[in-house]
């Protein structure tokens, strides 16, 4: 059974996707890591992430391995554990900048579908898991929430971390990658026609976690 769960940063998704995947015994996989994996690669080698062409070169000889863990997924880069350094605001931006590139998209959409096909039940995230990467997924979600919303968990995230940034920059932040998302040509960020839509605005984690939960559960009595 593959589930999709898509929606723009800080709709919950990925806390809810690993929430899911843990219940169900399912494979958590976390499309959004892979991108800002190679993200970090491009930073480090100081390739124009405007760059198609360059981008796709490195991406070409780089190796991207999801782990779990016990707390969702280990991401590692050619063998180096990125866990960590991956979830900046930088990376996240510089991750979807590359995500416009079409030949980037190909290659991490033949990635994702692979290790998917491979897990069998998969609880899949990120911003085309239900309209690209698995059309025919069984169940498909997409969150959303205001903006603000949004940014508020992204700074008590960071600020639980010991990160010091200011709530408005994060706002500013997570509307620009609403808009890059949004507004590009491949594969931009919507709900599948066939979604279920979940705002979670308003709502406590365990509350979309039982909405999701129980949603999945009529579906898969319909099956
Ligand atoms: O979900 P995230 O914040 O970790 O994703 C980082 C960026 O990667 C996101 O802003 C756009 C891109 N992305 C994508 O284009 N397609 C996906 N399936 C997942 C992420």
């Amino acid at each position: 059974m593959i589930i999709t769960i898509d929606g723009p940063a800080g709709s919950g998704k990925s806390t809810i996707a690993k929430m899911i995947a843990k219940e169900l015994g399912f494979t958590y996989i976390d499309t959004g890591a892979m991108y800002r994996a190679v993200a970090l690669k491009i930073k480090r080698s100081g390739v124009d992430p405007d760059d198609p062409l360059s981008v796709v070169k490195v991406l070409q000889s780089t190796q991207i391995d999801l782990i779990p863990s016990e707390n969702g997924v280990k991401v590692f880069l050619d063998g180096e554990d990125v866990s960590g350094l991956i979830r900046t605001e930088e990376i996240g931006k510089l991750a979807s900048k590359i995500a416009r590139h079409p030949q980037v998209r190909k290659i991490l959409v033949r990635m994702q579908r692979k290790l998917g096909e491979k897990a069998k039940n998969a609880v899949l995230e990120g911003r085309d898991t239900g309209t690209v990467i698995f059309p025919d997924a069984d169940i498909k979600f997409f969150f959303t929430a205001s903006p603000e919303v949004r940014a508020e968990r992204r700074f008590k995230e960071l600020k639980e971390k010991g990160i010091n940034i200011n709530y408005s920059d994060i706002l500013k932040e997570i509307k620009e990658r609403d808009l890059l998302d949004e507004t590009r040509e491949d594969s931009p960020l919507r709900p599948a026609e066939d979604a279920v839509i979940i705002d979670t605005t308003g709502k406590s984690l365990q509350q979309v976690f039982r909405e999701v939960l129980q949603i999945i559960k009529e579906r898969s009595r319909l099956h």
